[in-house]
């Protein structure tokens, strides 16, 4: 699938679009749709579950969007957020100079200075891609939104929902009995005035982010109770110095000197992507950043990347994020609070691991990676944890009561299944309908739903139906979804009838 593709996809069958759009749009914020929301929420509900279902002592909370400026300065954001911009001398357009360099040479530029960025634009004598004209300026840019609250008080759209947790952390060590580690979850929106919003959902100026941030004992950073289960689990690690892609057992990613507290949760990131989001392996890696690359606060920086070839192949989802005392220190340096926990009989600044992803890129992914063509169509192959519905429920005709039953059985299925009804066409486009939004299984009731007192369940990927009782429909799909069962044991197998051609 290329971007132009993704884009006519997602706006066509109810996934994303640009916000504000019957004003011409406004670069960098996405409206989601129907299809869109639901499959967002089911990402955000598998990865609340997976991640909070790590340690009991984990939880979500809610922080508010906008926050004080004192928070930013401590933080390192207000000095240190900045993004490298080239300005065209003769339409005045500034660019991210490392993404123009990106696309005129297909190398990564992230990460330089200025100085190093203008230097390959002369040498490489790139122009601006909007007039042509010559890019003498390059320099930084703070990509933080300021907000002017009440009157005249300074406060800024949170870059990152991180700060949240760390501004509430000792409120939460004391509700939480004084153990650690204790985990501090954030679902929400971030905002980054970014300079050339691009490639979709994938960089936007409003996305939104799952964030976990892990406090624990640094003196602990070399252990973790459920190392048994995971030593032997290889990684797919693609390492700054390597560069190619290389599984790495556990236990040995240790003698690469990354800690094992954190190869714990690479694991689980990874357990993550391959159980749940049913991700190929060969779609999904670590990519370790380089001192130049990682992010200001972090000392050890693997980001996860999906291989995604509409935008050139693999890319950033999130990232594990070793963040040490930076922020707590920061924090009590500005706000004159004592940061320090007294825990295992000692006084010390608590460190941070942050699990951090995007939403909206992981939504995108899950997207591109399960689509496929099938002739003049397209099915997205999406897992039962993500797929908008679970369940879509027609009539074979409108006539004949056949309507009303199928009514009926769509009650019963919605009090326990994402369910859908449909009525609108032939069967066929019905079915074309749920496989483009990923339906898992469609039920028809036909004429012998009197009869026989039962249904007709197609499979999505298979095309495959088989007859299921009514009585026993709630309880097969159950097991189906939970894939606790075939759909070859799923009932009487009938020939498919022929879809009538669109
Ligand atoms: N708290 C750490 C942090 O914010 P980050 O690498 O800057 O780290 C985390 O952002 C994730 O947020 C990224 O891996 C990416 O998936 C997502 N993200 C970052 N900028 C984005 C943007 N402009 N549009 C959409 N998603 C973005």
């Amino acid at each position: 699938m290329d971007i132009a593709k993704m884009d006519e996809f997602a706006k066509k069958k109810g996934f994303f679009w640009p916000s504000s759009e019957m004003y011409g749009g406004l670069a960098g914020f996405y409206d989601y749709g129907s299809n869109g929301t639901l499959l967002k929420r089911k990402f955000e509900n598998a990865w609340r579950r997976y991640f909070l279902g790590l340690n009991e002592n984990f939880f979500e909370i809610e922080p508010s969007d906008i926050m004080h400026e004192k928070v930013f300065k401590a933080s390192g954001h207000v000095d240190g957020f900045v993004d490298p911009v080239a300005r065209c001398s003769k339409c005045g357009t500034q660019h991210r100079a490392d993404h123009i360099l990106e696309d005129f040479l297909h190398e990564s530029f992230e990460g330089m200075t200025p100085e190093q960025l203008k230097k390959v634009i002369d040498e490489k004598g790139v122009k601006c891609p909007s007039c042509k004209g010559e890019l003498k300026e390059v320099y930084v840019l703070n990509m933080m939104f300021p907000v002017d609250v009440g009157s005249g008080k300074r406060g800024y759209l949170r870059p990152e929902t991180a700060q949240g947790p760390y501004v509430n952390f000792l409120r939460h060590f004391n509700l939480l009995r004084n153990r650690l580690p204790i985990g501090l979850s954030v679902i929400g929106k971030a905002y980054r005035n970014e300079i050339s919003p691009r490639n979709l959902t994938t960089r936007m100026r409003e996305f939104t982010q799952a964030e976990l941030q892990i406090f624990f004992d640094p003196s602990q950073v070399e252990e973790h109770p459920g190392w048994g289960g995971v030593k032997n689990y290889k990684l797919r690690l693609f390492p700054d110095k390597e560069k190619k892609i290389v599984e790495v057992k556990c236990e040995d990613a240790l003698r690469m000197g990354i800690p094992k507290f954190y190869v714990w949760h690479m694991a689980k990131v990874q357990q993550f992507y391959f159980d749940v989001m049913k991700v190929p392996k060969d779609r999904f890696r670590f990519r370790e950043l380089s001192a130049e690359e990682r992010a200001f606060y972090n000392k050890v920086h693997w980001d996860i990347e999906l291989d995604l070839p509409s935008l050139g192949g693999f890319r950033e989802v999130g990232g594990v994020h070793y963040r040490t005392d930076h922020d707590l220190t920061g924090h009590q340096r500005l706000a004159n609070q004592k940061q320090e926990v007294f825990f295992n009989e000692r006084r010390f600044m608590p460190h941070i691991l942050e699990l951090s992803f995007g939403v909206d890129r992981n939504v995108y992914a899950m997207i591109e990676l399960n689509y496929e063509e099938e002739g003049d169509r397209a099915v997205l192959h999406l897992p039962a944890s993500v797929a908008p519905f679970q369940v879509a429920v027609f009539p074979l005709v409108n006539k004949d009561g056949l309507d009303k039953e199928a009514r009926k059985v769509f009650e019963t299925l919605r009090r326990d299944f994402d369910a859908v009804f449909d009525q609108s066409g032939s069967i066929g486009k019905m079915y074309y309908r749920e496989d483009e939004r990923g339906t898992f299984y469609c039920v028809t009731v036909d004429y012998d739903v009197k009869k026989r007192k039962d249904v007709t369940v197609r499979d999505r990927d298979s095309k495959r139906q088989v007859r299921v009782k009514l009585k026993d429909l709630p309880k097969i799909l159950r097991k189906l979804i939970d894939g606790e069962i075939r759909f070859e044991k799923a009932g009487k197998a009938i020939k498919p009838a022929k879809p009538k051609k669109k």
